[in-house]
């Protein structure tokens, strides 16, 4: 596969990353140039990250989303999906570095749940997540004035994962909740039984496909669109409203279709459709079995072998499960969808370059949530993992 590595180490994109990242957090001054690791052949690159990480020792840990790409996820100590990654952070102190191998809002928690003396470096700052785009605070604080206007008081706020600290620090400061496709049925079931309404933000499959779980009707489940007033509803449709959905969606499992299930189930007959809650309610409910990326890897592991399986998440985690089961026929559920781009952008080059600084004491790239917002999110973030 070509590469474009201006396209992955440019930060001048509009993702979350750029607008919450400093462009260089630097410590230590003398910074190795990324020009110089731009031209570096496969080899070299894996043998002198292997050096790096050698070097640093248990001073180091890599973690590595399952959506990085095949050369930069076989030098991740430990792969999970948001969740398991979230929960590491809050847990694995020794570390003095975690070097994130994932989007912008995942190391974002890793700080927030990190220790003090823990650093947290993302290789390119330019790998943010549009879902998590989708939702900005002030957007999201006009839309529970205006919900609050309406004499809707009882109503708990809950962000999916895939969002910036901000949006996590407005959950913690009205008793909300963050929740990962992991957990997002016990983090709903808690969140109904405290509150008459819920506000679920950015991820609107996520959220129906959740609430369907509890049997709430789909009119019962309205989209609050954020370029619109009241969000596109008129004020009787909010108050009947048992959740309320953020217009937002994930680009990559937004794509997958019904058809492609049709498709699917036509071309190879016996076929299971396993997708990620991330899909469309339409997909979801034409599919076998849906779940998290760690759900997605553990029923493909458990899978009797012969059986066939078509597999509605990103391409990087769906080419790998079908090279790890040989025994067994795993596609992507859409023949034609691409792999998450920003996931891409982490890259052996930056990774590297990240690691070289850290062996010579100079931290680069590092993600630094503010001391406020920080507080607060933990809060929300603290509830997941004490509820869950
Ligand atoms: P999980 O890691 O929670 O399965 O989420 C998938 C995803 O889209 C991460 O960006
Ligand atoms: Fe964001 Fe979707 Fe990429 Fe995950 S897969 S980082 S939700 S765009």
């Amino acid at each position: 596969m070509t590469v474009d590595l201006k396209t992955i180490h440019g930060t001048g994109q509009s993702g979350t990353a750029a607008m919450s990242a400093p462009a260089t957090a630097l410590e230590g001054g003398g910074v190795k140039p990324i020009e110089d690791y731009l031209n570096l052949g496969e080899a070299e690159l894996y043998d002198r990250i292997v050096d790096a990480k050698r070097k640093l020792g248990r001073r180091l840990v890599v973690l590595g989303h399952h959506y990085q790409r095949d050369d930069v996820i076989c030098h991740a100590d430990i792969t999970g999906d948001s969740f398991k990654l979230a929960r590491l952070a809050s847990e694995r102190h020794e570390a003095e570095y975690i070097v994130f191998c994932g989007v912008h809002f995942m190391a974002e928690s890793a700080d927030i749940l990190s220790a003090d003396h823990q650093r947290v470096i993302l290789p390119d700052l330019a790998a943010g997540c549009s879902m998590a785009d989708m939702a900005q605070l002030e957007q999201v604080e006009t839309a529970w004035e205006q919900l609050q206007e309406l004499g809707i008081n009882s109503m708990m706020p809950i962000t999916y994962m895939n969002s910036a600290a901000n949006i996590k620090a407005f959950c913690g400061r009205r008793d909300g909740v963050v929740c990962t496709s992991s957990n997002a049925v016990p983090l709903f079931d808690w969140a109904l039984r405290e509150r008459e309404k819920l506000f679920f933000f950015p991820d609107e499959h996520l959220g129906r496909n959740t609430g369907v779980k509890f049997g709430i009707p789909l009119d019962q489940m309205v989209v609050w669109d954020p370029r619109l007033d009241l969000g596109g509803n008129t004020p009787e449709k909010l108050i009947d409203a048992r959740i309320i959905l953020w217009r937002g969606f994930c680009s990559v499992h937004g794509r997958f279709l019904p058809r492609h299930v049709d498709e699917r189930r036509a071309e190879y007959p016996g076929i299971k459709i396993l997708v990620h809650p991330e899909c469309r309610y339409e997909v979801v409910t034409k599919s076998d079995l849906n779940g998290s990326t760690e759900f997605i890897i553990k029923t493909i592991a458990e899978a009797e072998a012969g059986s066939k399986w078509a597999v509605g998440t990103e391409l990087n985690l769906v080419n790998r499960l079908a090279k790890r089961h040989p025994d067994k026929f795993v596609t992507l559920l859409a023949p034609d969808l691409c792999m998450c781009a920003t996931m891409f952008r982490i890259a052996p080059e930056n990774l590297l370059w990240s690691l070289e600084n850290l062996v010579e004491g100079r931290i680069v790239n590092r993600i630094e949530v503010d001391e406020d917002t920080a507080k607060w999110a933990r809060v929300s973030l603290d509830r997941m993992l004490a509820i869950q």
